[in-house]
């Protein structure tokens, strides 16, 4: 094996991972030495690499394979002892971070820029997972980036045999096998079977066929990301549903033109489906890499904050979980639904900032079973990233049980515990100067708003959420303003932090009402009066000369 040496002429200062990796455009992917310089970070950070088992996969879009093959050649210049990827290299993000645990590996590379668009004119990203199986913590993200900014260069092995041209790297992705550059083994395995029999043993897969088989039609949406492969085998072949239940299922590198992320404004064709039709009684999607989920029933929308209460209050009629919950988490602009029915089980319930890192010590140290956050995620222990298919399971699991409709669970359960009408306004690509004017000014009013008047409520307590880890004592601030009001209502504004153009504001609106309240409002409507008081604080239309959002969900 011969190892290059390549030095850079100057370090990238742009490569600080955001809320879930380094997520850039595509083109600038394409930066020679960019990726690589992005990889060496990584591999002089993570612990156990010399020697050490990684999984690495992705999702399919446009960069995915050359990627894998960089990374197989600068992990064999670093002395990994075997890299674990998969045919076609695609692989979930939730089958990544099972394998990951399953094979005891040092950690992941996922190359995945989630939801955004892929193809050369879209985004590409890297993620980067511990030997936990989550998301790498930020003491490890924030070494990474420190080793970007100063990095002199990189050692990448040369291709061998065949893998010299870029058909023939192709060519060792096609079919299981495995293959070695100097001390590195290169093993490709089905990336679908391990993750398939993980989910076989949390739920009763007889139960769910029956009841896909007794005249209960459904759609899931893959939106042409990764998730196709394993819906196919998982929905068509093992549960028996007809053919075509799974639509967009072959990976594409561009997602079809596609935006992959599974909610009301992208998903809208699934969405048609099931409410403005009858002939499906259960739909669902999942994003680009797999992890976010969006279900719905017919005429029916789950809120995922619902979803996460939802899946908590009926845990038990699935058999993984049968013996109950220890404990749940969400993220703090996630609806406390979950709170509500958390309080009536009797267990712990943690409130996190966004992102499912910050779940990953609470699972590890058993103190919960279930997290979610409103970003369409869900998840459990079975693994420490949020599952798409496996909320996807859960909810027909749940359905096989009750026999009943999306709806009749969602009103039952609003009826038992009371509504929280919630939705998320996006104001997408605003230029970041605007959006960091209008954040500050809203943030250094914070603390003369306590007392004061707003949609009708007074403002009992106005903070930038701050989170102090119970594990290891961490403390994450700047998490979002956060202005609750004395109904125990909410208004919370976060810029986001998975964009590439300009900056996202997020405006987070809940609203609560008792069992004996009006729980059947459209949350739009139900939610108006503090619409209208959070944009007269904030100035937001005038100062993002934006009229309405991008994205309502
Ligand atoms: C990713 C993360 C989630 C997070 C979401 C929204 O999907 O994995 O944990 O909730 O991004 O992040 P953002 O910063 O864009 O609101
Ligand atoms: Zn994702």
């Amino acid at each position: 094996m011969n190892v290059r040496q390549v030095s850079l002429s100057q370090p990238f200062s742009d490569q600080k991972p955001g809320t879930s990796g380094l997520r850039k455009s595509s083109r600038q992917f394409q930066t020679p030495d960019y990726l690589e310089s992005f990889i060496e970070a990584i591999f002089r950070v993570l612990p156990g690499v010399v020697g050490g088992t990684l999984v690495v996969g992705g999702d399919g879009r446009y960069g995915n394979r050359q990627a894998i093959e960089v990374i197989c050649r600068m992990a064999a210049a670093h002395g990994v002892g075997r890299i674990i990827t998969t045919t076609g290299g695609i692989l979930s993000t939730p089958a990544t971070s099972h394998l990951i645990r399953q094979r005891q590996a040092i950690g992941g590379i996922i190359l995945s820029a989630s939801h955004n668009p892929g193809g050369p004119e879209g985004d590409f990203g890297v993620k980067v997972n511990g030997a936990n199986g989550g998301p790498a913590p930020e003491s490890i993200t924030d070494a990474i980036y420190a080793v970007t900014q100063g990095l002199e260069g990189y050692r990448i092995a040369e291709p061998e045999g065949d893998a010299g041209d870029s058909d023939g790297a192709a060519r060792r992705l096609e079919a299981p096998g495995s293959w070695s550059l100097g001390s590195l083994v290169v093993e490709v395995i089905d990336g679908v079977e391990d993750y398939v029999a993980l989910m076989q043993r949390l739920f009763d897969f007889d139960a769910i066929a029956g009841l896909l088989q007794d005249d209960f039609p459904m759609a899931f949406d893959a939106m042409h990301a990764v998730t196709g492969p394993y819906a196919q085998r998982i929905f068509e072949q093992l549960l028996g549903a007809p053919a075509g239940t799974v639509r967009n299922g072959i990976p594409l590198e561009d997602f079809g033109g596609g935006h992959p992320d599974p909610n009301l404004t992208y998903a809208h064709e699934l969405a048609d489906l099931l409410l403005s039709g009858d002939a499906y009684r259960f739909g669902a999607a999942c994003d680009g890499d797999g992890d976010r989920n969006m279900v719905l029933g017919t005429g029916c929308f789950v809120n995922p904050s619902d979803s996460l209460a939802v899946l908590t209050a009926n845990a038990t009629l699935a058999p993984g979980y049968a013996d109950g919950l220890v404990g749940v988490a969400r993220s703090m602009p996630t609806s406390a639904a979950a709170d509500v029915v958390a309080k009536e089980l009797g267990i712990a319930c943690y409130e996190t900032p966004t992102g499912w890192k910050f779940f990953g010590n609470l699972l590890d140290a058993g103190r919960i079973t279930l997290c979610g956050e409103e970003s369409f995620g869900t998840g459990s222990n079975h693994i420490r990233e949020k599952d798409g298919l496996w909320a996807v399971l859960f909810w027909l699991q749940i359905l096989a049980r009750r026999r009943c409709s999306v709806a009749r669970i969602m009103a039952e359960h609003w009826g038992r515990f009371g509504r929280h009408y919630y939705s998320r306004h996006d104001y997408e690509a605003i230029a970041s100067d605007a959006a960091r004017e209008l954040y500050g000014r809203v943030r250094g009013m914070l603390p003369a708003l306590v007392g004061q008047g707003f949609a009708g409520r007074t403002i009992r307590l106005a903070d930038d959420f701050a989170y102090t880890d119970p594990i290891d004592a961490s403390v994450s601030s700047g998490q979002g303003l956060r202005l609750l009001l004395d109904d125990g209502s909410r208004v919370v504004l976060r810029l986001s932090g998975t964009g590439t153009q300009g900056a996202t504001l997020r405006v987070y609106l809940e609203r609560y009402v008792t069992p004996t309240g009006n729980l059947n409002q459209d949350p739009q409507a139900a939610l108006a009066d503090l619409i209208t008081a959070i944009d007269g604080l904030a100035e937001i239309r005038s100062r993002t000369g934006m009229e309405r959002p991008t994205v309502i969900t």
